[in-house]
């Protein structure tokens, strides 16, 4: 059948075959639940490996509760969160990282071109500091953009280090994180990890797999926080969960 394109939105086109035919092969047999299967095991094993790190990795279902679910493990509720004033959390997940920090405030910063610059957080973080004002906690980034920039690896580092030095933490939307790596030419790890002091990345893959959205985390002692986070947040899966160790979860 010959099927006309859409190109409005990077949401309109379906899995790729490659992932679909994975998943109906996954869908043979019988396998144990929440996170233990080997198939979660053999997919958070290559996040890993395509990070070069020994991260944890986190599968929910969507983009929205990858942010709001790693926001969450970063912010306490007297916290902010400090992003550009067109990022999705912002603009296009309802309230749901709020909701889901118990009510961290996003505080909103202007940039050229869709990108925070170190000068814009350093202003929100300092410009007040009195007790009404919510505590600056974390810095969330959107790579690629919401207007198709990319930040380049100085770009990352020089914000990280920003951040690092006001004591803010730094979480990553990378839901189009593969746009980012193959237009940069960079490895995975380049715009993550090695560029941030603590970096969590909400990677999801608009690209190639629709649901298998992930988030990982750099620093491995949120295991525990996080899994019952997500399973809080109805965001645990029975197959491909949210606990990607052996001898962990249910
Ligand atoms: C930059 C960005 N972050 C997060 C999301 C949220 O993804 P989802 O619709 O899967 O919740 C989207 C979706 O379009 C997005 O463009």
């Amino acid at each position: 059948m010959n099927r006309s394109r859409q190109f409005a939105s990077d949401n309109y086109s379906g899995v790729c075959p490659e992932a679909w035919a994975a998943m109906a092969e996954a869908n043979n047999g019988h396998e144990v639940s929440y996170g233990n299967d080997s198939w979660t095991q053999r997919a958070a094993d290559m996040i890993r490996e395509i990070f070069e790190t020994d991260c944890e990795v986190f599968f929910v279902f969507n983009g929205t509760s990858a942010n709001s679910l790693s926001l969450a493990a970063l912010c306490q509720p007297y916290h902010s969160i400090l992003c550009h004033e067109l990022a999705h959390i912002e603009t296009s997940e309802c309230g749901a990282p709020e909701f889901f920090s118990n009510g961290s405030k996003i505080l909103l910063l202007p940039g050229e071109n869709g990108k925070v610059a170190p000068a814009a957080v350093a202003h929100a973080v300092k410009r007040r500091n009195d007790i009404h004002y919510p505590k600056p906690g974390a810095l969330s980034l959107t790579q690629v953009t919401e207007v198709g920039t990319a930040y380049s690896v100085a770009e990352i580092k020089a914000l990280t280090e920003t951040a690092k030095s006001l004591g803010l933490r730094v979480q990553m939307d990378g839901a189009r994180f593969t746009n980012a790596v193959a237009s940069l030419g960079v490895a995975p790890a380049d715009i993550t990890w090695r560029a941030a002091w603590t970096c969590c990345a909400s990677a999801a893959r608009k690209t190639a797999l629709r649901w298998a959205r992930r988030w990982c985390f750099s620093t491995a002692n949120w295991r525990a926080i996080s899994i019952t986070a997500a399973s809080r947040a109805a965001s645990l899966r029975r197959k491909c969960g949210s606990s990607p160790r052996r001898g962990w979860g249910c």
